[in-house]
């Protein structure tokens, strides 16, 4: 496509019609520029594509699900992401699908936003590099992806309303990296903007987030499209960077893009510039159709295989797990039977089969089965739980499916708290006291409260693990997959101790994020506080040990990189994988920092017996965070802790290393500087030294003996804190006054500039 040339013949209604769709996935075509539409669909873990001229307008083909994002990132594995992100390629490609709706890189900020399930973790890291494996994975086969949602949309109340009240740093180190790291490494062919504001402006024509940072900062090449309906100002979204509205809004809003050209109000370089982006889009499309195959079985089998890698063993007292076969085992729950698999709302996948345990179990053994509890309501059937007691008496071992209900989480809407429902902990509660041997798999998109934890042998968290779920739960409960999996997200105790819980989801439109960079393990571990489990944890049916860690240099220079490297050694009696963290800490900041942050991890395969090096390289950005004041990443010189680790709680390996760097935060005393802040830097001491030694020594001398030694901490102390106003307070020479001291203070500013 010659765009250049298309952008001189399209007239001024064409080209505002291109930037909005024609319909609820489809782009505008112009016939008599031969300019097609493509297609775009849902996303993001399997393939929505509703049917064209259904009936149902809702009704999609059918496709394969898999496990969504809260499950994939326990993963950890950015191979595992990669090659289902071919599978969704190749999908995409046999359905003459151009974009794929996701990944979505959220940040989970609270664990009760009712869209969590699709979205990684609630640190930034780990949700980049997911989202960065997605990405490429589909890429690679010739299918954009659409990073959504730009940014901040951390819940679904009032999602098209709320205002995010963030500041600075905790916008760059929390809730935009992981976009900027995607952006950055994984290109993706477009991102889609979120329906909130930021800071008072709507995502869709927020300027500084969609042109200054997005494209002038990261430099992204690609286009950006509005989440459905997130359009506020259409003009005001083309000025700032908005391409393509959608879906379609039936000419109107491209009627006011005509209008504000015609009236001065709209540059048509403006315009063009989002035009442009649109035909690229279109062109690349139509220049990397392929013929695939969808092999929807084979797609299946993959989905089995990649849950059992994203399934986390949080508990498993006296090894009760993996299960005999030859064991008497029922399985109890209705999700034994009928799996909750994936979330509600846009990313519902119409599923051409499930596979349910009960149904997979019969690959290992019989066992028996009690429906135990309902979903539609929350309620005791007492005859169900009567045959689900019965059941559980009558074997050795009982394995109950529980977790939450569809009505539980969807898009659309938050949790109001993290319980399961009352009629399954009650059944988990009455079994137990009468059978010893409980084992808890759970299907749910988030967190919950677990009261019945110290009641039960073993808990297999599944999270939502995609169409195939019930296969994988029984490779991993009978120990043909040994588990791997470990939290992307911290489990707290109860909903009141995450640090979002004043602020969530905030008051009308106003969501005030005070908890400001603590966000998930960053709090509770600045906080002392007791998590249920931590981030980064999971178990195994074998062990490693971790050793021999080493560092390529001890001392650094802020731009160079740093190679880490430790030896695994699996020292149990199976083969297993195990995920190796890497954390950071600044022993010496000043500013107020986490205690640490992941800055790396590997997940490594080792047969029974088997050692492995790891290796990490870490760069400027691992030991930097963003100072407002210089509007950049700031990385201060003084000693660095590296953390290797099975998870944030169970740190293995640790060494020390120096950063040296010349780059100082610019400075600048005035008259309210305080004394003590003056005296801590070369050029303060050096015009200020004498007088404020001075005067401090006649202070403590004035203050007199009877004051006592505390007192002339304090003293001293109170000394630092004033501001170099006060000083003049303390010298009688009548020469020494306002002009003198501002000449002083400028003498100190000017070394310090140079
Ligand atoms: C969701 C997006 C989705 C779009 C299209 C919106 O409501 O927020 O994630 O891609 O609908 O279905």
């Amino acid at each position: 496509m010659n765009i250049e040339k298309i952008l001189k013949e399209l007239t001024l209604e064409e080209k505002a019609s291109l930037c909005s769709g024609s319909d609820f996935w489809h782009t505008k075509s112009v016939d008599r520029l031969e300019i097609p539409r493509i297609m775009v669909s849902d996303g993001p873990h399997g393939l929505r594509k509703n049917i064209e001229n259904a009936q149902n307008p809702n009704e999609a083909i059918k496709a394969v699900c898999f496990p969504t994002a809260s499950a994939l990132a326990c993963s950890f594995d950015r191979k595992l992401l990669e090659t289902m992100g071919k599978a969704l390629g190749e999908e995409c490609q046999a359905e003459n699908v151009s974009v794929i709706l996701g990944p979505g890189c959220n940040i989970k900020r609270s664990p009760v936003c009712g869209r969590n399930f699709e979205y990684f973790s609630e640190d930034p890291y780990l949700a980049s590099e997911m989202a960065c494996a997605h990405i490429k994975g589909v890429q690679s086969k010739g299918v954009g992806t659409s990073l959504k949602h730009f940014a901040c949309n951390n819940q679904e109340t009032r999602r098209l309303t709320c205002d995010e009240k963030i500041d600075e740093r905790t916008l760059r180190e929390i809730y935009l990296s992981a976009f900027e790291a995607a952006v950055k490494k994984a290109k993706p062919w477009t991102i889609m903007c979120s329906y909130n504001r930021i800071n008072g402006v709507h995502s869709s024509q927020n300027k500084w987030l969609l042109t200054d940072v997005l494209r002038d900062e990261w430099d992204f090449k690609g286009l950006v499209m509005s989440d459905w309906g997130a359009v506020d100002d259409r003009v005001e979204g083309i000025k700032a960077g908005l391409d393509l509205e959608m879906p379609a809004s039936f000419g109107k809003n491209d009627k006011l893009i005509v209008e504000a050209v015609n009236k001065g109000e709209l540059s048509t370089e403006e315009l063009d510039k989002c035009v442009r982006r649109v035909l690229e889009l279109v062109d690349r499309a139509e220049e990397s159709r392929s013929d695939a195959v969808w092999d929807k079985e084979k797609q299946h089998e993959l989905a089995r295989k990649i849950s059992a890698q994203c399934s986390v063993l949080l508990k498993n007292e006296d090894d009760i797990l993996p299960l005999d076969k030859n064991d008497k085992i029922c399985f109890i729950g209705y999700f034994a039977q009928k799996p909750r698999y994936q979330g509600g709302g846009s990313s519902h996948i119409n599923s051409f089969k499930v596979t349910s345990a009960l149904e997979a179990v019969k690959e290992y053994c019989e066992v028996e089965y009690a429906q135990g509890y309902i979903t539609d309501e929350d309620k005791t059937d007492e005859k169900l739980l009567k045959e689900a007691l019965e059941c559980a008496a009558r074997n050795d071992k009982v394995v109950i499916f529980a977790g939450l209900p569809d009505a539980f989480e969807s898009e659309g809407y938050d949790r109001t708290h993290m319980r399961m429902p009352e009629c399954q902990l009650e059944l988990i509660e009455k079994i137990s006291e009468i059978n010893k041997n409980v084992v808890v798999v759970l299907h749910n998109g988030s967190p919950v409260e677990m009261p019945f934890i110290n009641n039960i042998k073993a808990l297999l968290e599944v999270y939502l693990g995609g169409q195939a779920v019930g296969g994988a739960v029984c490779d991993l409960l009978f120990g043909k997959v040994n588990p791997s999996g470990k939290l992307a997200e911290t489990f707290p105790v109860k909903l009141s101790d995450n640090p979002s819980y004043l602020n969530f989801p905030g008051t009308g439109d106003d969501v005030q994020y005070r908890e400001g960079i603590f966000v998930g393990y960053r709090y509770y571990e600045k906080k002392e506080m007791p998590v249920l489990f931590p981030f980064g944890f999971g178990k195994s049916y074998t062990t490693f040990e971790y050793g021999n860690m080493t560092v390529s240099s001890e001392e650094i220079n802020e731009n160079k990189t740093l190679t880490v490297t430790c030896e695994i050694t699996n020292t149990g009696k199976r083969d297993g994988m195990e995920i190796v963290q890497l954390y950071i800490r600044d022993k010496e900041s000043s500013v107020i920092r986490p205690i640490k942050e992941l800055k790396g991890f590997e997940k490594v395969a080792l047969k029974a017996g088997e050692t492995k090096k790891v290796a990490f390289h870490l760069e400027k950005r691992s030991f930097a965070y963003y100072e407002p004041s210089i509007s950049d990443w700031f990385v201060e010189y003084g000693e660095f802790e590296i953390l290797i680790g099975a998870s944030s709680q169970d740190i293995r390996l640790s060494k020390s290393v120096y950063v040296n760097s010349d780059v100082k935060l610019p400075m600048y005393f005035d008259f309210n500087s305080t004394v003590g802040d003056v005296m801590a830097c070369d050029e303060g001491r050096k015009v200020f030294g004498d007088l404020i030694n001075k005067f401090c020594n006649t202070m403590l001398c004035s203050n007199g003996d009877g004051l006592g030694e505390s007192s002339q901490d304090m003293a001293v102390s109170m000394f630092k804190d004033t501001p170099l106003r006060g000083i003049l307070g303390y010298d009688e020479r009548p020469e020494f006054d306002r002009k003198m001291l501002d000449e002083m203070i400028d003498t100190v500013n000017k070394l310090m500039e140079g």
